[in-house]
């Protein structure tokens, strides 16, 4: 089951530069699992050819309002009617200054005032230079078409095509399919605002040596990621990782467990979940050596003293917030044997309603996981899947435990 599967877009492209982006765009949604019906108007024929997009799409591009090939003659009708979502990419200012006033002179404005409002939503990915986009007939324009219903995706920063940098690009093609995925998942934690650990953490020895471990940090950001789609706003504290932040949330890097420890509990007050799936060490070098240790000929190794690293999980669910469930707090368990016993044991030491227990050499850098959900009650097993698809089993269980009260 691909992301998007059974979902049908309208995918409409207005006159801007970043018509090229769309080629991409309207691939990656076909790849997700969508059919896409593109929609073009006279403007972004002037910047993309209808050809290319029919190619990528496989249904020829919908250009005209007259069109008397449709059997009633009514393509605005047809076409929103058994959309599940129209998504303008790029919206210019000059179309979303259209749908602000009801226009409707062209197929694509016309179908988005004919769409029926409760069924079918209007997403919008505005591409512009960046005084346009600043310009208060853009702002007021924009504020009228969001009060009308539409839902605004945003706008990416920087260099623009103009060679003027600021706000006003189009959304890279990744983005806006991250942000539309997110739109079709329920939004069970709404309100929400969960902060979650990922990753390693990395305790130096000396300037150029130190101590981590094989945690890659996917099963972390797939939760950030999932808690985002559910509606929370995120704060996804990491460790040293090469992973993509996911769309719309919050990261803030960090690389020992100290440094990790500090920014979790200047995020923690404000927090009404905590997910901690970051592998923390459990021991930092006692001091770093500022200067590399060098080998002294004896042949012997220098002597490490280790110090017990803050715990930051327990620290939280311990806490008077933890405790009364103001912070609801999830804890995670990487073993390598014994699962069940260990996770219930590590559960009880924690403090912690949930913990999440995997077995870590199955887990650590793979796309797959299982995971084993221990509470008061007992255990139950979310069959292995994609991390991903785990994440949002998950977020899914722990927004149906903060309604019940679990
Ligand atoms: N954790 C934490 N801070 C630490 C150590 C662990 O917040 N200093 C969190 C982890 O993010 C995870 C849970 O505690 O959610 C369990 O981590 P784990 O390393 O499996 O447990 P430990 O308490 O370190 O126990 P042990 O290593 O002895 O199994």
């Amino acid at each position: 089951m691909k992301d998007l599967s059974g979902k049908h877009i309208v995918l409409g492209l207005t006159g801007g530069i970043a018509c090229y982006k769309s080629a991409e765009l309207c691939r990656l949604l076909i790849k997700a699992g969508a059919s896409v019906q593109v929609v073009m108007t006279a403007a972004a024929e002037q910047f993309i050819t209808p050809v290319t997009m029919q190619a990528l799409s496989q249904r020829p591009v919908a250009l005209s309002q007259w069109d008397a090939r449709e059997a009633n003659n009514m393509a605005h009708i047809n076409l929103s009617r058994n959309a599940d979502a129209c998504l303008i990419a790029p919206a210019s200012a000059d179309f979303m200054a259209k749908l602000a006033h009801g226009q409707a002179d062209d197929l694509l404005s016309l179908l988005c005032l004919a769409r029926p409002l409760e069924r079918t939503p209007l997403l919008l990915a505005p591409a512009m230079n960046r005084e346009m986009w600043q310009h208060p007939a853009t702002r007021r324009n924009l504020d009228q078409v969001i009060r009308d219903g539409a839902c605004m995706l945003g706008v990416g920063s920087g260099e623009q095509a103009c060679g003027e940098t600021g706000d006003g690009r189009m959304m890279e093609p990744d983005e806006i399919l991250q942000e539309l995925i997110a739109f079709f998942q329920p939004k069970v934690l709404a309100g929400q605002k969960v902060l979650v650990t990922a990753g390693p953490t990395y305790e130096p020895i000396d300037p150029v040596r130190g101590i981590t471990n094989l945690s890659s940090g996917k099963m972390g950001f797939a939760i950030a990621r999932a808690a985002r789609e559910a509606g929370a706003e995120v704060t996804l504290v990491a460790g040293p990782v090469s992973l993509t932040t996911p769309q719309g949330v919050h990261r803030i890097d960090v690389r020992s467990a100290l440094n990790m420890h500090a920014a979790v509990m200047q995020q923690a007050s404000t927090a009404s979940i905590f997910i901690a799936t970051a592998a923390v060490a459990d021991w930092r070098p006692a001091s770093a050596a500022e200067q590399k240790i060098k080998k002294d000929g004896s042949g012997n190794a220098p002597e490490l003293q280790f110090v017990e690293n803050p715990d930051i999980l327990a620290t939280l669910a311990q806490s008077e917030r933890g405790q009364s469930r103001a912070l609801y707090c999830v804890g995670f368990a990487a073993e390598s044997h014994d699962l069940q016993a260990h996770a219930q044991a590590k559960r009880l030491r924690k403090g912690v309603p949930l913990l999440v227990g995997n077995i870590g050499p199955q887990a650590f850098g793979q796309d797959e996981n299982t995971l084993l959900l221990v509470d008061e009650q007992g255990c139950n097993e979310l069959a292995r899947d994609s991390k991903l698809s785990l994440a949002r089993q998950l977020i899914a269980n722990i927004a149906s435990r903060l309604s019940t009260g679990a």
